[in-house]
């Protein structure tokens, strides 16, 4: 735990802060990179508390933070992962001075589709809010090709049958004739897509605008993100595990 954190090694907490793997760090430490306290340490295992001693690496002072969490405004055309050969992805969107190796996104959000992306390096907390029987809600707008009626989408609170599961809706809402919204606790592979289509409606635009208790702050431009608020990590950690 953040809090309970006093001596740790240094190559552990430089590799914590995203400065590379256990190996890499090594290689800074033993290449004389690293100081403490204005003090060369070439001594990998050597303790700090991170909290307290002043750290500096490569000529420049290193401000400890063991875990970070960001909310991103998704635009169409980049994929959720966190490095691809060919096309950008969602970490691409960070500025380099955020950018760490160990963040990741939370849940997957297809290229086509905008909205509410949470990146952090919490393994633990990714790991309880996309746990599937968590079932975190996940509430999603979207705009159809054809025109849907009142009471179009109630079908699927009932359920619908994708082959390889059943999916239901926890809340559906039909905002206009080709508008609608609603809440899913799965994160299959082109969920809702695959959940309005067998309904006979073709997706054209999908957005995420809750995930759990957190909302998408409609500030943040698409592609924009900022950091949580200490409130909303306490309410993510609070919501699940
Ligand atoms: N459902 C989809 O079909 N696509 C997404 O990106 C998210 C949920």
């Amino acid at each position: 735990m953040e809090d309970d954190l006093v001596l740790e090694r240094l190559d552990k907490i430089l590799s914590h802060m995203g400065m590379g793997s256990r190996k890499d760090v090594r290689a800074l430490i033993k290449a004389g990179l690293v100081k403490i306290n204005d003090h060369q340490v070439v001594d990998s295992g050597y303790k700090i508390d991170p909290n307290r001693d002043l750290l500096e690496v490569d000529g420049k002072i290193i401000t400890y933070t063991r875990y970070v969490y960001f909310m991103l405004n998704k635009p169409q055309g980049y994929i959720t992962a966190t490095e691809d050969n060919y096309q950008k992805t969602v970490l691409d969107l960070l500025d380099p001075k955020d950018y760490r190796k160990d963040l990741f996104p939370v849940g997957r959000l297809d290229k086509d589709t905008e909205g509410l992306l949470l990146l952090t390096n919490d393994g633990h907390l990714g790991h309880m809010l996309t746990k599937p029987s968590n079932e975190v809600p996940k509430r999603y707008y979207f705009e159809t090709l054809e025109e849907m009626t009142a009471k179009s989408l109630d079908p699927l609170l009932k359920g619908v049958d994708l082959g390889d599961f059943l999916a239901t809706a926890l809340e559906v809402k039909v905002l206009d004739q080709k508008k609608g919204e609603l809440v899913i606790a799965e994160g299959k592979f082109h969920q809702v897509k695959r959940m309005c289509a067998v309904l006979g409606y073709t997706i054209i635009y999908l957005e995420r605008t809750e995930f759990g208790p957190l909302v998408l702050d409609r500030k943040l431009p698409r592609g924009g993100y900022r950091s949580l608020k200490d409130t909303e990590i306490a309410l993510l950690k609070a919501s699940k595990g």
